[in-house]
């Protein structure tokens, strides 16, 4: 089997479950760590067995011995790791959002293609067996055609995650947590042709809660809910002419789904998970990589630059 090496970029709170699904993945090896405090990376190393410690992410890229870089910073610096690992002519697994601006969108894609390199956004919900499960039931018509999906992704943000609200690490509940339900509802029923919002700004500008309503011609609808106020249900119902899909809270992990007929029968379609969910993401890489792929045809760069364009449309 192939063993790919991973590096990580920014061992903070999220690559602690990115490292855990590593281990879940048995041709993985986390191979080193880059942090600007030597003493995270050093504790995360030890945690993880991870071999090396680089004193900066410019020597971790640099390294023959990383096949793939996990970058987990804050959101204001994914686009400027992504180029340095592009740059440098390694695979790239880049957290959401990978870009702030479309710009940013279309240098990434740009230099993916001049370096002939791997890179893709570590929108992890994508790669979840829940997310098959769902493509499966609809394809089958088991509830019809969809006419609304209301989903949603909020919680009371406590003012210490300070990243969150902050402009310049890219703050906002639209990068952070918007992503995934805007993900669903692209994913299941495409562009919209109109659009309603409500949204909340602090001072500075950040978004922190927000309403949106997309419209298509077909007739359909759906409702998103995205705060850093409030804390919503975390679930997202897709009601079809036949039938709904719940999934249950939270939706965009891995989470319990039941398939409703009209009549009100229900089915329960959770499929079975394994690994802490991060794993199924980190498979997509090595079976990309594996097949010499610069993207991956589950989450395609076209695919992130309309998630990123949407976001964009709903900050202004
Ligand atoms: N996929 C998911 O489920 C998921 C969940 C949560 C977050 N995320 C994403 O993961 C990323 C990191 O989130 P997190 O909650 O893990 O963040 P975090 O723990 O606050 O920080 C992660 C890393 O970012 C760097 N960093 C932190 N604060 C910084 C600052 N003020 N200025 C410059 N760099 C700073 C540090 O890197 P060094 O160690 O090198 O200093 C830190 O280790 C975000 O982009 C977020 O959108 C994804």
């Amino acid at each position: 089997m192939k063993q790919y090496n991973w590096g990580i970029i920014g061992p903070g709170k999220i690559a602690h479950k990115f490292a855990e699904g590593l281990r879940a993945v048995p041709s993985a090896h986390l191979c080193g760590v880059a942090s600007t405090s030597r003493e995270r990376a050093r504790e995360f190393a030890a945690a993880y067995h991870a071999e090396t410690l680089y004193d900066s992410y410019e020597e971790l890229v640099r390294d023959p011995a990383i096949d793939v870089v996990y970058v987990a910073t804050t959101n204001n610096s994914h686009f400027e790791l992504a180029r340095l690992c592009m740059e440098h002519g390694k695979a790239c697994l880049c957290e959401k959002p990978l870009c702030l601006t479309l710009a940013q969108y279309d240098e990434l894609h740009a230099l993916s293609q001049k370096y002939n390199v791997f890179l893709m956004e570590a929108l992890w919900t994508r790669f979840l067996p829940s997310i098959q499960v769902i493509d499966d039931c609809i394809q089958q018509g088991k509830i019809g055609k969809i006419q609304n999906i209301m989903v949603d992704f909020g919680f009371e943000a406590s003012p210490e995650t300070l990243r969150l609200f902050l402009p310049e690490l890219g703050g906002g509940a639209l990068f952070d947590i918007g992503i995934y339900p805007l993900f669903l509802v692209l994913h299941l029923l495409g562009e919209p042709q109109k659009i309603e919002k409500q949204i909340q700004k602090t001072s500075q500008g950040v978004d922190i809660d927000n309403e949106i309503q997309f419209y298509y011609n077909s007739g359909a609808a759906a409702t998103m809910a995205v705060s850093f106020m409030r804390k919503l249900p975390c679930t997202a119902i897709i009601q079809g002419s036949e039938g709904r899909i719940e999934m249950r809270r939270m939706w965009h992990c891995p989470c319990e789904i039941y398939a409703y007929e009209n009549s009100g029968a229900r089915e329960t379609i959770t499929p079975e998970y394994c690994g802490n969910g991060y794993n199924y993401e980190i498979e997509e890489v090595h079976k990309c990589l594996l097949e010499g792929r610069r993207e991956s045809e589950k989450l395609p760069f076209s695919f992130s630059r309309l998630l990123g364009q949407y976001i964009a449309v709903l900050k202004e």
